[in-house]
């Protein structure tokens, strides 16, 4: 069931997460964004009400600990309670390694390995209280299959496809009834290549998109399933891509 469920999304403000945020809405979720464009966050958040949605906004790094904290007491007291948490913040400044784009590798170090840990150090003292909680991550296939360019984001993706197998298990034996989901999106039309400075990458990267490239709305769907399913039923994993994407 997803009606009258809180859900917060990080990286609410474009792409997946806003798709995620207007569909979960409006099948009656009450849905908490967070990112840190706040304006952008503002304009979704009016959308979604105007549909008749329930949805509230705070401004979000999720590489800061006490903002992860922050949006999980926002929701508990806007809402009273929490039941999942869309961990889907990140970014994908790919290059080749010789490249040494140093400062890049810590920033997808921090956002898309440390904005997770944050998020699950936030959510989980909640989610045991209550004996109930979904934990939902974005990965990526890059987090299946390494490829040129992609060695420190496919790193970080690869890292959540790990931490978030060993969060299912240890959650099914202490028994807490918290159940996860992790995504891994293939090329999906949104504005992940933006932050891509490596010319040749972001070249290489346009070319899959511009050919492959499918809607958000994909994954938002995908987000909804996992969550619809009975309370006793985890489907911890799903790969989804362009039917056309050979790789
Ligand atoms: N698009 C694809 O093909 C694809 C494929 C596989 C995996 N993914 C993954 O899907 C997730 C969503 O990306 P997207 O494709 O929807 O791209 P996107 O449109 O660029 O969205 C990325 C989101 O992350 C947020 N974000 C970035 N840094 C943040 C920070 N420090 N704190 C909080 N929020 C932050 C951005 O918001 P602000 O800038 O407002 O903070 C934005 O809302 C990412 O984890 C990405 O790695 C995407």
């Amino acid at each position: 069931m997803i009606k009258d469920k809180v859900i917060i999304i990080t990286g609410a403000s474009s792409g997946i997460g806003e798709a995620a945020a207007k569909l979960l809405a409006s099948k009656g979720a009450k849905v908490v964004l967070g990112a840190r464009r706040t304006d952008k966050l503002e304009q979704i958040v009016d959308e979604i009400q105007k549909s008749g949605g329930e949805a509230i906004y705070q401004e979000l790094d999720v590489t800061k600990q006490s903002e992860n904290d922050a949006i999980v007491n926002l929701a508990k007291e806007k809402f009273g309670r929490v039941d999942v948490i869309f961990l889907n913040a990140g970014l994908m400044p790919s290059s080749p390694v010789s490249a040494l784009k140093t400062d890049e590798w810590h920033r997808m170090v921090d956002v898309n390995i440390k904005g997770v840990l944050n998020g699950v150090a936030a959510v989980l003292p909640v989610f045991i209280a209550q004996k109930s909680g979904h934990v939902i991550a974005t990965s990526s296939v890059a987090g299946l299959k390494p490829y040129p360019n992609g060695a420190v984001y496919g790193g970080t993706k690869w890292f959540v496809r790990d931490f978030m197998e060993v969060l299912r298990m240890e959650s099914a034996m202490e028994k807490t009834n918290i159940r996860t989901a992790t995504i891994y999106p293939a090329a999906i039309n949104t504005e992940l290549l933006g932050t891509i400075t490596d010319k040749g990458a972001a070249a290489s990267m346009k070319e899959t998109y511009d050919t492959y490239g499918i809607s958000p709305d994909r994954i938002a769907s995908v987000v909804a399933f996992a969550i619809d399913q009975p309370d006793d039923t985890t489907i911890s994993e799903f790969t989804v891509g362009p039917a056309n994407q050979p790789w």
